[in-house]
């Protein structure tokens, strides 16, 4: 997949914010695939342009595509809650986005074709917000942008280098986490946790 390369210089919130939301435009207009016409909402971001943090999910679900905002049905209050008791507040620390900005009908896995029509916007928000950390969430986000064949279970909680200057790292999806309760040591919530303490000790520090 193409993705626009990492570009270097400052820009104000003001001029964050104006770039954003003409994009947002362009991506309100976007027909390049079919989940233009079967979407209801396209979902664009939610957060804060000026976080350090930018969380890249894989697809708006049923209530993300009726309310326009991403993370926000079953798995997205998860999510919320977990960055809650690791002491992050979503709206301020992280800037969330999805890597289709359109719902694949029945949630399905967004294809490769659809994921390259929207891989242009993914470029132009990391490009505009400059996160210090990319926080992949799940597969679909973390083979968005590897060449290499991992798996999440393997390379979580590591740090990759993707962009030179930008930290990323993965961490399993909420869904997953919805069907696996278990909090005990080495369970995919317990890692979870951890992962996004070792998140928050970087930014803290960055
Ligand atoms: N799952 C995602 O990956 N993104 C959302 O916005 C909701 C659920």
């Amino acid at each position: 997949m193409r993705y626009l390369k990492w570009k270097e210089e400052f820009l104000s919130p003001e001029v964050k914010e104006k770039a954003l939301s003409e994009l947002k435009k362009v991506v309100v207009q976007c027909k390049a695939c079919d989940l233009a016409s079967t979407c209801t909402n396209k979902v664009f971001a939610d957060g804060n342009p000026n976080a350090k943090i930018m969380l890249i999910g894989e697809a708006p679900g049923a209530d993300e595509d009726a309310s326009g905002v991403p993370f926000v049905g079953r798995a997205g209050k998860l999510l919320t809650q977990f960055l809650s008791e690791v002491g992050f507040d979503r709206k301020k620390d992280f800037y969330i986005v999805n890597t289709v900005k359109c719902r694949p009908p029945n949630n399905r896995v967004p294809s490769d074709f659809e994921k390259k029509c929207c891989s242009d916007y993914l470029s132009a928000q990391i490009n505009i917000v400059q996160p210090k950390v990319i926080v992949l969430c799940g597969a679909t986000a973390l083979k968005s942008f590897s060449t290499k064949e991992y798996k999440i279970s393997d390379i979580r909680g590591q740090w990759i280098d993707l962009f030179g200057e930008i930290k990323a790292m993965a961490i399993f999806h909420p869904s997953y986490l919805l069907r696996n309760h278990s909090l005990d040591e080495g369970s995919p919530r317990d890692l979870t946790k951890k992962d996004l303490i070792r998140i928050k000790n970087f930014v803290e520090k960055n």
